[in-house]
C-alpha cells in the first residue's frame, strides 16, 4: 500500500521531510514563477464525494504547479448519481490511466478501500470524522513557520476550540502535532468531545477564558452542523457565549500568539470577530500554505517513494 490515507501513516522523521519539502515547493507557480515539472506526464485525478472548496481546488492548484494533468470528478456531475458503484468508477477512470488519487467522502473508511483497489496511490483529502492529514501538515507548518519553531513543536501549547466530536481536523492535528512535541488543550462542551472521551495525549476543559491567554496557538474548529445531533449542542447563543472567538477574548490573547481555523468559518457562531481585525490570524496563510504542502505529499507520493507503513490506523 501507497499513499497517505492517516496522519498514522507517517513517522515523525516523514512529517519534517515533508513540510520541509514545503519550503522548496513555495516558491513556484507564484508570481511568474516557473512550475516544477516534479509531475510531469503523470496524471493526478480528485474524486470528491462530499462538498469542498478550498480543500479540492488547493489539491487541483498543486498538482497543477507540478505540471501534473488532473482530472476532477464532482459527484453532483458523475455516473456515480446514475448508480455506478465506486468500484466501477474508480476502475473505468483508473483505466484512463491515473498516477495518484485524490478522495474525499462523508464516510470513514473511504480512501482506504480505494486503495485496494489501485495500484496507485492514493491521498485522503478528509473522510467523514476520520482523518484529514493534509490539513495537519498544513496546520504544523503554519505553525512552525509562524512561530519559528522549525519543525518540532516541542512546548507549543494549542488549545482546539469547538466541535472536537465531529471533526476529522482534530482527530487528525491531535496525533500529529501531538507527535511533534505540542502539548494539546481539547476547549469544548463535554458532548462534543469524542465518543471514547478525551483523545489520549490530549487534556479537556470547557472553560474558554481559562486558557485563551495562555495559548501559543488558538485553533478554532467549525460547528459541523452537518454532523450535529441537535441535542449535543449547547441551546441559541450559550454555545457562542461559552466557546466563540469574540472581540472581549480575542484582547485577552498574547501578542505573539496565532489563530486558526481550517474553514469553511461560521461568522457569528464560533468567529465573532473577523479575522481581518485579528494581527493574530494566520487563516490566509493556512490556505496559501496549503497548496506548498500538498504539493510536497503528491510529489511524494507519485515519485518521492513516501510509503505508507499500513497497520498503524
Ligand atoms: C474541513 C473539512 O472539510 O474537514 N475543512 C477543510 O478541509 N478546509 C473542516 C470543516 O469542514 O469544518
Amino acid at each position: 500500500m501507497s499513499g497517505l490515507l492517516s496522519t498514522r501513516d507517517l513517522s515523525v522523521d516523514q512529517i519534517v521531510s515533508l513540510l520541509a519539502e514545503a519550503d522548496e515547493m513555495k516558491i513556484h507557480g507564484v508570481g511568474g514563477a516557473p512550475k516544477s515539472d516534479a509531475l510531469k506526464g503523470r496524471t493526478v485525478a480528485s474524486l470528491f464525494f462530499e462538498d469542498s472548496t478550498r480543500t479540492k481546488v488547493s489539491f487541483e492548484t498543486a498538482a497543477k504547479r507540478l505540471s501534473a494533468d488532473t482530472v476532477t470528478l464532482a459527484v453532483g456531475s458523475s455516473s456515480v448519481n446514475k448508480g455506478e458503484s465506486l468500484r466501477d468508477t474508480v476502475e473505468t477512470i483508473g483505466a484512463m490511466g491515473v498516477d495518484a488519487w485524490v478522495v474525499r467522502h462523508r464516510s470513514s473508511g473511504v480512501p482506504l478501500l480505494i486503495s485496494r483497489w489501485t495500484a496507485s496511490p492514493v491521498v485522503n483529502a478528509g473522510d467523514g470524522w476520520h482523518q484529514h492529514p493534509t490539513q495537519a501538515l498544513l496546520d504544523a507548518y503554519t505553525i512552525s513557520r509562524s512561530l519559528g519553531t522549525d519543525a518540532g513543536l516541542r512546548g507549543v501549547k494549542v488549545a482546539i476550540v469547538g466541535d472536537i466530536r465531529h471533526s476529522r481536523v482534530a482527530r487528525s492535528n491531535i496525533d500529529l502535532l501531538g507527535r511533534l512535541g505540542a502539548e494539546i488543550v481539547l476547549v469544548a462542551p463535554r458532548t462534543l468531545l469524542p465518543v471514547g472521551g478525551v483523545i489520549a495525549g490530549a487534556v479537556w476543559t470547557d472553560d474558554l477564558d481559562d486558557v485563551v491567554a495562555d495559548v501559543d496557538v488558538l485553533y478554532m474548529l467549525r460547528v459541523q452542523r452537518e454532523r450535529i445531533n441537535g441535542s449535543l449542542l449547547p441551546a441559541g447563543d450559550e454555545y457562542s457565549e461559552r466557546f466563540a472567538l469574540t472581540p472581549r477574548r480575542a484582547a485577552m490573547l498574547r501578542r505573539d500568539s496565532i489563530v486558526m481555523h481550517p474553514g469553511p468559518m461560521n461568522r457569528g457562531t464560533e468567529m465573532r470577530i473577523d479575522p481581518a481585525d485579528l494581527p493574530q490570524s494566520r487563516i490566509l496563510e493556512q490556505v496559501s500554505n496549503g497548496v506548498a504542502v500538498r504539493m510536497a505529499v503528491l510529489r511524494s507520493v507519485v515519485v518521492g517513494g513516501l510509503a505508507s507503513e499500513g497497520g498503524h490506523r
